[in-house]
C-alpha cells in the first residue's frame, strides 16, 4: 500500500509587502533584492493573525479539493517553526477547529523542511494503513521572528501556509521519501531564544530574531540539495529525465537553479513561487504544489520531486507520482 495525494489547498494573509514598500523601511532596492534572490513581494500575516489560522484555511482547501470531510481526518501533522503558543501544538488547534476530537495531532519542528518532515511522517502511518486519511500542513507567520531592521534578512521572508490530503492507494503516489540533517551547521541559521534559553539582556546582543550566514548557508544548500535529489533518484533507479516538474523549497532562485542545473531541467520544469511568496519556511514547498496543481501545470501521473533545507540545518526530499 502507498499514500497519495488527494488534494491541496493554500492560504495567504491578504497583505502583500513589494519590494519597493521595503525600500520605504530598510536601506535596500527592489533591485537588489531581485537579483540576488528572484524575490519581488512576499504576504504578511495580519495583526492577530496566527499560523493557526492560516493553516486551518489552507487545510478547508486541500480538504475540498480532495472531496473530504473534515470528519474523515484522522492524522493531523502541521510543519511549523512559528507555532502560535509553546503548547498547545498547531496540529491541536487546527484539529479543534475542524471539530475532529480523538485523532493524532502534532506539528514537526525543522524549520523550512519542516513540510517534507510531516509529510514522510504522514506518508508511512497512511502507506502502513494505520491512517486513511491524513492531513499535512505546512504553516508560518515568520515575519513575527523578522528583524524588520536587518535588511540582510528581512527581505527575505513571508507568511503563508499549504496543505495537502493523503490517502491510501495500490500505485504510488508517494514514491519514497529522505530526510537529513546536520546540528554542526546550527550556527548558521537559528533563532537565538525559546521557552528553556530565554534572552538575558545583560549577555545577550542578538534580539529575538532569525540570525543568519546567508552566504555560508547558500553553499551548504546548494550542496545539500544536490546531494538529496540524486539520493532520491539513486534510491529508486530512476533517471533524472524522469522527473516532470520540480518544487523545490522557496528560499533563492539561485539555489533552485543550481539544483534544477544538476537534475538537468530546463526552469520550465521548476515551479517558482518565490517572486510571489518569498521564503515562507514549511510552507513555501505545498503553497508551490498547490499553485502548479490548480493552474493546470501539474497533472495526475506526472513525477514530482520535492525539496526542502532549512534552519538545523535539516534537509529532505520526496519523490512523488501526482
Ligand atoms: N539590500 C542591499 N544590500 C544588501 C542587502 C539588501 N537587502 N543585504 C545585504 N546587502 C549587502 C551586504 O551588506 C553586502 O555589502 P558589502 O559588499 O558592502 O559588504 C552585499 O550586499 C553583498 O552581501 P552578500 O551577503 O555577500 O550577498 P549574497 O549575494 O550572498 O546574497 C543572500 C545574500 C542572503 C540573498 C544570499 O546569501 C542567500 O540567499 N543565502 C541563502 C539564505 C537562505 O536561503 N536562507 C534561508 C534558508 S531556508
Amino acid at each position: 500500500m502507498y499514500s497519495t495525494i488527494a488534494g491541496t489547498g493554500r492560504y495567504l494573509p491578504e497583505r502583500v509587502l513589494s519590494n519597493h514598500d521595503l525600500e520605504k523601511i530598510v536601506d535596500t532596492t527592489d533591485e537588489w533584492i531581485r537579483e540576488r534572490t528572484g524575490i519581488e513581494r512576499r504576504h504578511i500575516a495580519a495583526p492577530g493573525e496566527t499560523t493557526a489560522d492560516l493553516a486551518e484555511k489552507a487545510a478547508r482547501r486541500a480538504m475540498e479539493a480532495a472531496g473530504v470531510t473534515p470528519a474523515e481526518i484522522d492524522f493531523l501533522v502541521v510543519g511549523t517553526t512559528t507555532p502560535d503558543v509553546v503548547f498547545p501544538n498547531v496540529g491541536c488547534l487546527v484539529q479543534e477547529r475542524l471539530g475532529i476530537a480523538g485523532c493524532a495531532a502534532f506539528s514537526v519542528e525543522a524549520a523550512c523542511s519542516g513540510f517534507i518532515y510531516a509529510l514522510s511522517v504522514a506518508d508511512r502511518f497512511v502507506a502502513t494503513g494505520k491512517s486513511r486519511c491524513a492531513l499535512v500542513i505546512g504553516a508560518e507567520t515568520l515575519s513575527r521572528i523578522t528583524d524588520w531592521n536587518d535588511r540582510t534578512t528581512c527581505v527575505l521572508f513571508g507568511d503563508g501556509a499549504g496543505a495537502v490530503v493523503l490517502k491510501p492507494a495500490a500505485e504510488p503516489g508517494i514514491i519514497s521519501t529522505h530526510l537529513a540533517a546536520d546540528g554542526g551547521y546550527k550556527d548558521l541559521l537559528y533563532h537565538p531564544y525559546g521557552p528553556s534559553r530565554q534572552r538575558d539582556p545583560e549577555r545577550d546582543v542578538e534580539g529575538p530574531f532569525i540570525q543568519m550566514k546567508g552566504n555560508e548557508v547558500f553553499k551548504v544548500a546548494v550542496k545539500t540539495l544536490q546531494g538529496i535529489v540524486d539520493v532520491a533518484l539513486k534510491a529508486n533507479g530512476m533517471d533524472q529525465s524522469a522527473v516532470n516538474w520540480l518544487i523545490p523549497h522557496q528560499a533563492n532562485l539561485r539555489i533552485i537553479q543550481a539544483t534544477a542545473k544538476r537534475l538537468g531541467l530546463s526552469m520550465e520544469r521548476v515551479i517558482c513561487t518565490l517572486q510571489d511568496h518569498g521564503n515562507t519556511s514549511a510552507a513555501s514547498v505545498p503553497m508551490a504544489l498547490d499553485v502548479a496543481v490548480r493552474d493546470g501545470r501539474i497533472r495526475r501521473g506526472d513525477t514530482l520531486l520535492l525539496e526542502a533545507f532549512g534552519g538545523g540545518l535539516t534537509w529532505g526530499a520526496c519523490l512523488l507520482r501526482y
